[in-house]
């Protein structure tokens, strides 16, 4: 069986005024991915906590957390604590990687390793069968709106190779400037959950977009329209 593709707003790019209505504007996606900055480890600075269980009160959907911080393993708990159902970490800012993976799976969430695009795939072979996912950065990692770097189309392919071989209930997801125009390359090349910050909220009409998605993510999984 072929898995339907997930779709991951990003609501590092939502309208912060109204993010009720954001979140109630994307309830047809799939995951939603909260971006967490410590303008530290990435210039930029983001959510806390708390927006992660403000997700959860208004949203049924997956609330996927992505930590760009210089000490994962300072704040896990907390994001945790919050209800994040998936919890990513970058391999570059954690030595413990399984201890990681071990403390997300015991508080009931899904672990996930990411990496920056200029990372070694290798680096991914430790720890692939410890993890629910690997999140594959296609952009340097602290803004939306970003050009999507093309080499990340063989990096993909390169961790599908890797999670077909290792975990193939493992799933991989993409994060950085995807959007209608190149999912369908995206998927094809191995990704099953998309992530898409700009190309959903700087529309207006987000289900329209998202059945966009949707329909271009079944091209690329050869599933047809
Ligand atoms: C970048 C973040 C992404 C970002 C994606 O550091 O990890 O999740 O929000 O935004 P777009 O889709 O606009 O590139
Ligand atoms: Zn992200």
């Amino acid at each position: 069986m072929i898995d339907e593709v997930r779709i991951a707003p990003s609501i590092l790019s939502a309208d912060f005024l109204n993010m009720g209505a954001e979140l109630d504007s994307i309830a047809s996606a799939d995951w939603i991915h909260v971006d967490v900055m410590d303008g530290r480890w990435v210039p930029n600075l983001t959510f806390g906590p708390d927006v992660v269980a403000a997700c959860k009160r208004r949203s049924d959907l997956v609330v996927d957390t992505h930590l760009m911080v210089a000490d994962p393993r300072a704040v896990a708990d907390f994001y945790l604590g919050a209800g994040a159902d998936a919890l990513s970490f970058h391999l570059e800012a954690c030595p413990h990687a399984y201890r990681m993976c071990q403390r997300i799976r015991a508080a009931g969430a899904r672990p996930g390793v990411a990496l920056n695009p200029a990372t070694a795939v290798s680096s991914l072979e430790a720890v692939i069968d410890y993890v629910d996912y690997v999140l594959v950065m296609s952009v340097e990692p602290g803004f939306s709106g970003q050009t999507f770097i093309p080499q990340s189309l063989e990096r993909i392919r390169r961790v599908r190779e890797l999670r077909d071989r290792r975990n193939p209930t493992a799933l991989i997801e993409v994060d950085g400037g995807i959007g209608p125009a190149n999912i369908e390359d995206v998927v094809r090349a191995g990704a099953d959950v998309v992530v898409c910050g700009s190309a959903v909220f700087k529309t207006q009409d987000r289900s329209r977009t998202i059945a966009l998605l949707r329909e271009r993510a079944r091209l690329g999984k050869g599933m047809g329209a």
